[in-house]
């Protein structure tokens, strides 16, 4: 579904991680048991764990979102750069998947800020909309491509002025600024990333860590 990606030397990265990570024991035990598996590349690296929690952090976030939760990684970086009543909803279709997230969130003591949801996620969204609650000030995007223009609706609708949607792989291999590729999920991206880049209700920025992040600050 999603593809790891990245558009720096491996030598480079390395450095990143070493010098300027700072996992969590309960963060990188998961990514070991994560690598463990076939689809192990659809967990976002430690380098853009790291970011996504500084950005939470600098905003001051207590509320986020996340579509694509996969074994838990994303969702437990955030659960623990989020204050102490910090709250996150959490969609996924997978229960397999979960299963893994929901053990390393018990190991690290934040299941109980983490509202885990198994529905398709155009669905838990569209119902937390109607509930009309207290906004998300973060939201992160990372599950079916097919659906990006919706999360990112969606989340437009969700999360507060002044804060952000992040929408992972949005370079997806670099397919995106290669005219031949045509597939479902690349003319997908390709549409957001040229919808976000004019979009006059956020300001935006593409990031190229890992697969590219698009970074949308809603106005
Ligand atoms: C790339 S993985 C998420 C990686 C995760 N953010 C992490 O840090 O490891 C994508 C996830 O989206 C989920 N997914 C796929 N289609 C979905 C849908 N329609 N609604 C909700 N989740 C979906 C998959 O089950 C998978 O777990």
């Amino acid at each position: 579904m999603t593809a790891k990606s990245n558009f720096i030397d491996r030598t480079v990265q390395e450095y990143i991680i070493e010098h300027t990570v700072r996992e969590h024991p309960v963060l990188a035990e998961l990514r070991i048991e994560t690598s463990q598996r076939s689809n192990a590349m659809m967990e976002i690296g430690p380098e853009q764990g790291a970011f996504m929690q500084l950005l939470a952090r600098a905003i001051g976030a207590r509320r986020y979102l996340e579509v694509g939760v996969f074994t838990g990684y994303s969702a437990l970086a955030m659960a623990l750069a989020l204050p102490a009543d910090g709250r996150i909803l959490a969609c996924d279709v997978n229960e397999e998947y979960t299963a893994v997230a929901r053990r390393y969130w018990d190991r690290a003591g934040v299941s109980e800020k983490i509202d885990l949801r198994i529905a398709p996620a155009v669905e838990t969204l569209a119902t937390t909309i109607a509930l009309n609650g207290e906004p998300f000030d973060m939201a992160f995007i990372d599950a079916d491509k097919a659906n990006v223009d919706n999360y990112y609706e969606a989340a437009l609708r969700l999360v507060r002025t002044g804060g952000l949607i992040l929408v992972d792989n949005v370079l997806w291999g670099g397919a995106v600024a290669d005219s031949s590729a045509n597939d479902p999920d690349t003319v997908a991206l390709r549409a957001l990333n040229a919808k976000a880049g004019r979009d006059e209700r956020v300001d935006v920025s593409l990031v190229p860590t890992c697969d590219g992040i698009l970074i949308a600050r809603k106005r």
